[in-house]
């Protein structure tokens, strides 16, 4: 194993990056929430090819988490965690995992939080009211900790990945944003933490997710541009599957806006299904 420095602390974070800034060197940050997996380790690996330095966070962040949501039952396995970045060779350098309140010095109630109008409400922030605003508000705490010239995020969480730009460039933050490939199983199934709740007969399934957006993708790449139909299709296919599906959307890949019908805009297909008590994700570029 690699000798991984661990800190839980905003100021062992602060003195270890300040020393390798005294230094001149670059600092690329990957923020988890812990139960790493390939996935992960592929962030880890695009933030070591685009800085100096890697620091890694694991913080299961409480503010993203709706009421019932899955928070209490989140997987937190930071042994393993560790032990996993440590073991993948010289990759990661600094692995922060903070406390609570480290993160929420006044606590989560009295937190300062950053509201992400429009995009924040739709897709996956429709059926999770407060999510983006949870995730938005944690990422600027983070960067504020870490102050990376890079942030790495990867993009099976698209909509995430658009809200965190946005933020980044509305509030002039210093950072440039890097986003990597999902990581896929070898049968589609786009590597997730919150994959290992699928009971057997469910992780069969799973990957009919992915080829019902392979479906849509043929169709768009075919020239389709019906997208409200096809999306109707895709919910349908999921339905008869076995899911109960949230949305399928067919939407602009920069902005996520709504695509109009004559566009030659490069475009994605999202999608967010359950499938019992699993909620899972996933999207295509067309
Ligand atoms: O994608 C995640 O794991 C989380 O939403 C993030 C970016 C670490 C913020 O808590």
């Amino acid at each position: 194993l690699t000798d991984l420095s661990t800190t839980c602390t905003v100021d062992g974070v602060r003195t270890q990056v300040n020393n390798w800034r005294t230094t001149g060197q670059s600092i690329a940050f990957v923020p988890t929430m812990g139960n790493l997996h390939a996935g992960h380790l592929s962030l880890v690996r695009l933030a070591r090819s685009v800085a100096d330095r890697v620091v890694v966070s694991v913080f299961v962040n409480p503010t993203q988490f709706g009421p019932g949501e899955d928070y209490a039952r989140y997987p937190r396995t930071v042994q393993a965690d560790r032990a996993l970045l440590a073991g993948a060779g010289p990759m990661a350098d600094l692995l922060f995992t903070p406390e609570e309140s480290e993160i929420y010095p006044l606590g989560v109630e009295q937190a300062i939080r950053i509201v992400v109008p429009g995009l924040g409400d739709e897709l996956c922030g429709a059926s999770r009211p407060g999510h983006f605003e949870g995730v938005c508000s944690v990422v600027c705490r983070l960067l504020n900790v870490v102050s990376p010239d890079v942030l790495v995020l990867g993009e099976k969480d698209y909509q995430q990945l658009t809200l965190i730009r946005r933020m980044v460039l509305d509030l002039n933050m210093p950072v440039r944003v890097v986003s990597g490939p999902t990581q896929r199983e070898p049968d589609g199934l786009a590597m997730s933490s919150r994959n290992q709740y699928l009971t057997p007969a469910e992780r069969m399934l799973a990957p009919r997710l992915h080829a019902t957006l392979e479906t849509v993708r043929g169709a768009l790449r075919a020239g389709r541009k019906d997208y409200e139909k096809l999306n109707a299709l895709a919910i349908g296919t999921l339905e008869r599957d076995g899911f109960k599906p949230d949305y399928v959307e067919i939407r602009r890949g920069v902005d996520l806006a709504v695509p109009g019908d004559d566009s030659a805009a490069e475009l994605i297909v999202l999608a967010a299904a359950w499938l019992g008590r699993t909620r899972l994700i996933d999207n295509l570029r067309a």
